[in-house]
């Protein structure tokens, strides 16, 4: 996202927790004549959201798009998730932080009566799948703060948008202890690649809407998950819970 950003001119704020990756990221980026400022902050922590909106006013004055990205899924039976590092912290990060730092970047935007906030929800934030529960939680957590803010503050110019991807081939995976007897995941030939997930993205910088939905298709899939919440029910235990659970 802010290697397709950068190449397009935008001048960016990069913000995670570990910095050598950014600065990384910043330097490949100002090597092909962009412009994008490393900042450390932990998107958990109130202190350090304010933080970050701070050195970005300080350092370009204005803010023009907030891309509210930074989330993890732990992605096991309930029962198995600690209630303290799996389940607050995924509360934390996905659904707080997010809420913290739109709320941060608010008072800038109105003044200026401009501004686009992208929140990342996921297809988990529309239909919830077991093992998904918390991560469920979070993302239609996500996606009704997104839709009541959008309406707060069109008033004012600013365009508030969510995002909701299937699976995405990114480092997600890797911390989201997913653990299935019958090896039952989503085919590689089914998933996004970052890169897709970031043009889909930039396109909705230059024309922004409500939602959008990726692959688009997938706005059918959860039509029919809202029709027919019964069916939707029994198919899951049947080819899923069944195979995976002692019962
Ligand atoms: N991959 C998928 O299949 C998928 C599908 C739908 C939606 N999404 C959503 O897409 C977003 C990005 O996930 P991804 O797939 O790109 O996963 P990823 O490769 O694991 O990237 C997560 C990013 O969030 C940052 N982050 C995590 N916790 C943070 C914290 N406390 N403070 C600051 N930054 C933090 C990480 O950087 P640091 O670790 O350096 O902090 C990293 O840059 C998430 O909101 C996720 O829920 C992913």
């Amino acid at each position: 996202m802010a290697r397709r950003f950068g190449q397009a001119g935008y001048r960016l704020v990069l913000a995670a927790r570990r910095f050598d990756r950014l600065s990384a990221l910043a330097d490949e980026i100002g090597a092909q004549g962009g412009e994008a400022l490393p900042v450390s902050a932990d998107l958990s922590q109130l202190s350090d959201i304010q933080r970050l909106v701070q050195v970005t006013l300080d350092h370009y004055h204005q803010i023009d798009i907030l891309f509210n990205n930074a989330g993890f899924g732990r992605l096991d039976w309930l029962e198995g998730l600690d209630p303290l590092v799996d389940v607050q912290a995924q509360i934390q990060v996905n659904l707080l932080g997010l809420i913290w730092t739109a709320q941060a970047v608010l008072p800038p935007m109105i003044e200026r009566r401009s501004g686009h906030i992208i929140n990342v929800g996921s297809l988990a934030g529309w239909i919830a799948s077991p093992t998904y529960s918390i991560y469920a939680a979070t993302k239609f957590g996500v996606r009704g703060f997104t839709d009541s803010l959008r309406r707060e503050v069109s008033v004012y110019g600013i365009h508030v948008s969510g995002i909701y991807p299937g699976s995405v081939d990114t480092e997600f995976r890797a911390h989201a202890r997913i653990r299935r007897k019958t090896g039952m995941i989503t085919p590689k030939r089914m998933r996004l690649t970052a890169e897709q997930v970031a043009q889909a993205v930039f396109q909705l910088a230059q024309h922004p809407r409500r939602v959008v939905f990726l692959p688009g298709y997938m706005r059918w899939v959860v039509a029919l998950n809202g029709l027919f919440p019964g069916l939707v029910d029994w198919v899951v235990r049947k080819r899923f819970v069944e195979r995976e659970r002692e019962h």
